[in-house]
């Protein structure tokens, strides 16, 4: 494509809070495709190794940290600057999700942003208990933010590759497979709606199942975490309890699990950190293969979204919900070598950039499971020799996560006053037509596989044989 798609206008100011490996990656895409007054752009990050690129964008750099202290006078002038309506892009670490989206609805700016980021030290926080570093807790925060103050300017919650864009493809796959199953009724309009489909086709849950197959040229060093996106980010999720959407047709609950007692009950944690939890799941190129259960917030809300309940507001129906993560393989090392060393993490940080990588594609999707076809997995391909020949600045990790920035941005645009959404809420087709030109190969592929396939192996195993797809059956122990 020579000539972009202009989807919308940004009337106001821009500010890009954040240029790291996603904020860098966005730059272009906001560029091509939004009509905005470059002269009122500002990227603020303390880190100014991202000076350059905001130079050769003719985009004004403000190397500063957003802070508890400082944001409300930092942002105030550079979102209302010259008229019009502002948009924040918050794509950093460290900086609260929930402070600076009330405050962008206070002045009526729009807001995104791709996590329910907290201010520094919530992650590593020692003297709060697991159920305090949940990212239940952290979502909840933000639905009480919704309801405290419905409607406004809009602020999408946590729209990125995922969360974000594999809520969009859940609904997808649904449709997908209800043509395929022959279901009858008619494209659901409600969350009722399509809590009814996922129950009537018997999706007993949702693996969102990735395989980064993105090959470094050069072998991990010893002492460096290695990713193909934010070591911080991943660092700080993979620390967080293991977290999961329940659902119904559980059976069993892990010993170390624990429920909520407050708020809308539609996950669990364990005690025990995400990134040294694996489960048993399925993509198309892996094949059969662990992942790791790193807690994510669409886990809940997927969970959550999806749930019927019954007159007196008893679920009777959930999909399960969780993360199935293979990371690139550096990034396994990487892990291996952070546990090894009870947790500690390496003082060097690197992430793989789309020069550095040899090939491989980040293959990310959902495994709709436990139906009459029993499984189906629908998801991007996308490779990172495609993902070079596209845009600038990122690997094929980071394009699946800014070209779902893009789409949240034109949605909120075409929106804006719709007030705190989350991804779920979006409307799927619309964003899977902004930013399916950005993903590469998009495939639906079925597989006969279960977590029960080939075992038991040589030794007896604690599993359930009366239903593979119980939660006992899918975490390896
Ligand atoms: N939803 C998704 O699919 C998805 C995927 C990847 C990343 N993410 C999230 O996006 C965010 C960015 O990821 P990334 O890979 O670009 O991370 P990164 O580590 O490459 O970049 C983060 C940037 O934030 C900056 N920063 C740190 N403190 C700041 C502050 N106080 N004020 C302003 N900037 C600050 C850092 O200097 C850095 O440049 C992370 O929160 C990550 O978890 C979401």
């Amino acid at each position: 494509m020579t000539t972009w798609p202009v989807h919308a206008e940004i009337t106001g100011p821009i500010v890009m809070i954040g240029f790291g490996s996603i904020g860098k990656g966005t730059l272009p895409l906001i560029e091509r495709h939004f009509k905005f007054d470059k002269s009122r752009f500002v990227i603020i990050d303390p880190n100014d190794s991202g000076r350059e690129i905001a130079d050769r964008h003719g985009v004004s750099f403000l190397p500063m940290a957003i802070t508890r202290e400082n944001y409300r006078e930092i942002l105030r002038p550079h979102l209302t600057r010259g008229g019009g309506q502002g948009f924040c892009v918050n794509l950093s670490v460290d900086t609260s999700s929930l402070a600076i989206m009330e405050f962008c609805r206070e002045i009526g700016a729009l807001y995104i942003d791709t996590v329910v980021e907290p201010w520094p030290g919530f992650y590593f926080d020692k003297s709060a208990g697991p159920e305090a570093r949940t990212n239940y807790a952290l979502r909840e925060t933000v639905l009480e933010a919704r309801r405290k103050n419905p409607g406004g300017s809009t602020a999408v919650s946590c729209c990125g590759a995922n969360p974000g864009m594999v809520s969009w493809f859940v609904k997808q796959g649904l449709l997908n497979l209800a043509a395929d199953m022959g279901d009858k009724g008619a494209e659901p309009k409600s969350r009722a709606e399509w809590g009814a489909l996922a129950q009537r086709l018997g999706v007993k849950g949702v693996h969102i199942a990735e395989r980064d197959t993105q090959r470094a040229k050069h072998p991990k060093p010893q002492g460096v975490f290695v990713n193909t996106w934010s070591v911080e980010g991943f660092v700080s999720e993979g620390m967080q309890p293991a977290e999961l959407g329940w659902g119904t047709h559980e059976k069993w609950l892990p010993a170390n699990a624990s429920q909520h007692k407050a708020g809308c009950g539609a996950a669990i944690f364990l005690q025990q950190p995400g990134a040294n939890t694996r489960v048993r799941s399925w993509t198309p190129t892996a094949q059969a293969q662990y992942g790791f259960l790193v807690t994510h917030n669409e886990s809940i809300s997927i969970a959550d979204y999806f749930t019927v309940r019954d007159a007196d507001g008893k679920a009777v129906y959930r999909p399960t919900c969780h993360y199935a993560y293979h990371p690139a393989n550096d990034a396994v090392l990487s892990l291996h070598e952070m546990f090894g060393q009870g947790g500690r993490v390496q003082d060097k940080h690197h992430i793989l950039d789309e020069h550095e990588i040899v090939d491989g594609i980040d293959e990310l999707g959902v495994l709709l499971y436990g139906h009459g076809k029993n499984a189906y997995w629908y998801g991007s391909q996308l490779s990172v020799e495609e993902t070079r020949r596209i845009a600038p600045y990122q690997n094929a990790t980071g394009m699946q996560v800014t070209s779902a920035v893009l789409a949240g941005m034109v949605w909120a645009l075409e929106n804006p006053k719709a007030g705190i959404v989350e991804a779920d809420e979006l409307d799927f087709r619309r964003c899977l037509e902004v930013q399916t030109p950005y993903l590469g190969p998009v495939v639906g592929v079925y597989t006969d596989w279960t977590p029960l396939t080939d075992r038991p192996g040589f030794f007896p195993e604690d599993i359930d044989e009366s239903d593979p797809w119980q939660f006992r059956n899918v975490l390896v122990r």
